[in-house]
């Protein structure tokens, strides 16, 4: 198993995989990092779809056009999910509070599933596996993979996480300098140092696109991201939200 620091620092997003197979230990190993994942109030607000079948990936892939879906070993689903706790609480006539229908119960459904796939994340790397995080499976055409994966109420894709072996080995993308994610105490209030860090930081992504093994661009950073918010704005999530059951008041 590799060591935690180099399982962390040179992680990279993988998207090409080996055909091998993943070995069921080393699945049940990352089974028990998602199990034990820290969750709001311990409710444990998450489930994961294990995928192997092939023909469901393709139908994933079909939707999505991510090829990591069709050629990765297993594909996890994260998800938000209160429908266990609704199942038990009705069985033993417990009120179930109308959580679902505020932001923070939707807040925390997404917190939990994310943590869970972080644990995934790391417990894969740690065991030499490569990983991709898929959140296209949430806003490509959430009702038709909601229908797939047959999900009941309270229960909605956060995202999918592609696992294999690695086939490729990117470059670490360069990300934020630490004066940009690490405030001291309380907010940074120099903005005209910020923009030069943030200017600074564009130009290097922008050189790194530029250079990189395996298809450079031209993309900057900020460009670049405006554009994919931009194209986000399209996606209809609230509608998506309310289908599967979640009525949000506040
Ligand atoms: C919530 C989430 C959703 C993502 N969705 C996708 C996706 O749909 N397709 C994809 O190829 N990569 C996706 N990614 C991977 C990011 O593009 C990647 O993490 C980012 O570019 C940084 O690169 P790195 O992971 O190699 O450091 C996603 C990552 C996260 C955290």
């Amino acid at each position: 198993m590799k060591d935690i620091k180099s399982t962390l620092l040179d992680r990279t997003s993988i998207r090409r995989y080996e055909r091998e197979a993943i070995p069921q230990e080393t699945m049940e190993f990352i089974y028990r990092a998602v199990e034990n994942t820290p969750t709001s109030y311990n409710g444990q607000q998450f489930s994961v779809i294990d995928i192997d079948d092939q023909d469901l990936k393709e139908k994933l892939y079909e939707l999505t056009n991510q090829k990591q879906l069709k050629t990765c070993n297993r594909l996890l689903i994260f998800l938000s999910d209160y429908n266990k706790i609704s199942l038990l609480a009705a069985k033993k006539g417990l009120d179930m509070p109308q959580f679902t229908n505020t932001m923070d119960g939707v807040v925390i459904g997404i917190i939990d599933a994310s943590l869970a796939m972080m644990s995934a994340v790391v417990a894969a790397e740690a065991c030499g596996l490569g990983t991709n995080c898929v959140g296209y499976l949430r806003t490509v055409d959430p009702a038709k993979v909601a229908e797939l994966l047959q999900l009941p109420k309270g229960v909605f894709v956060v995202c999918g996480l592609a696992i294999g072996v690695p086939r490729e080995h990117p470059d670490l993308k360069p990300k934020m300098p630490t004066p940009l994610v690490f405030h001291r105490n309380h907010y940074r209030h120099d903005s005209e140092k910020m923009i030069e860090e943030l200017e600074a930081y564009d130009e290097v992504v922008k050189h790194y696109n530029a250079t990189r093994a395996g298809g450079t661009s031209t993309n900057d950073w900020v460009a670049h991201i405006l554009d994919y918010y931009d194209h986000a704005m399209a996606y209809r999530i609230l509608d998506y939200l309310k289908a599967q059951g979640y009525d949000i008041k506040h």
